[in-house]
């Protein structure tokens, strides 16, 4: 099995960017379908932005991504990275949902492209760290 991780980044439509209900039913749907699909990974939504990280199987993956492209509650879907990798960084959560830190709302001020990749890999680590210490 080779996994992969992705990161992309979107404009949330109106209604998720304001609905806790929006927020709450993705985490829903994305809890019951990764644990069965075996996708782990973490979910940021601040200033009407998506960010998130999914690592799993290259056709879980991608099946997810295609269900993903196509929900109307985001737009401008944006493939920071796509990378093989030899584990997962969060094995048991299956979308856990962390705030954006100050580096991260700084980060996700601009337009983000495939060149802050890394640096946005980063963030999204230590911002999920600080989370699991709660
Ligand atoms: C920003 C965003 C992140 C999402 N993340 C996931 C996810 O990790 N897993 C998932 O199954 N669905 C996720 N979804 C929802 C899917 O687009 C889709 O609505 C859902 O998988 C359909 O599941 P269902 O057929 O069980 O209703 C996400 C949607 C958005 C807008």
């Amino acid at each position: 099995m080779s996994l992969h991780r992705v990161i992309y980044v979107s404009d949330a439509a109106e209604i998720a960017a304001t609905s806790l209900l929006t927020l709450v039913d993705i985490l829903g749907a994305s809890e019951r379908n990764n644990r069965r699909d075996h996708i782990t990974g973490v979910l940021i939504l601040h200033s009407g932005k998506f960010l998130q990280w999914v690592e799993g199987a290259r056709l879980d993956l991608d099946r997810l991504m295609a269900r993903i492209s196509r929900d109307p509650r985001h737009k401008n879907l944006v493939v920071l990275s796509d990378l093989p990798i030899t584990e997962r960084t969060f094995p048991d959560w299956f979308m856990a949902q962390v705030q954006a830190d100050p580096p991260i709302v700084g980060k996700l001020s601009a337009t983000l492209t495939p060149k802050d990749a890394d640096e946005v890999e980063q963030l999204m680590r230590s911002a999920a760290l600080a989370h699991a210490a709660h």
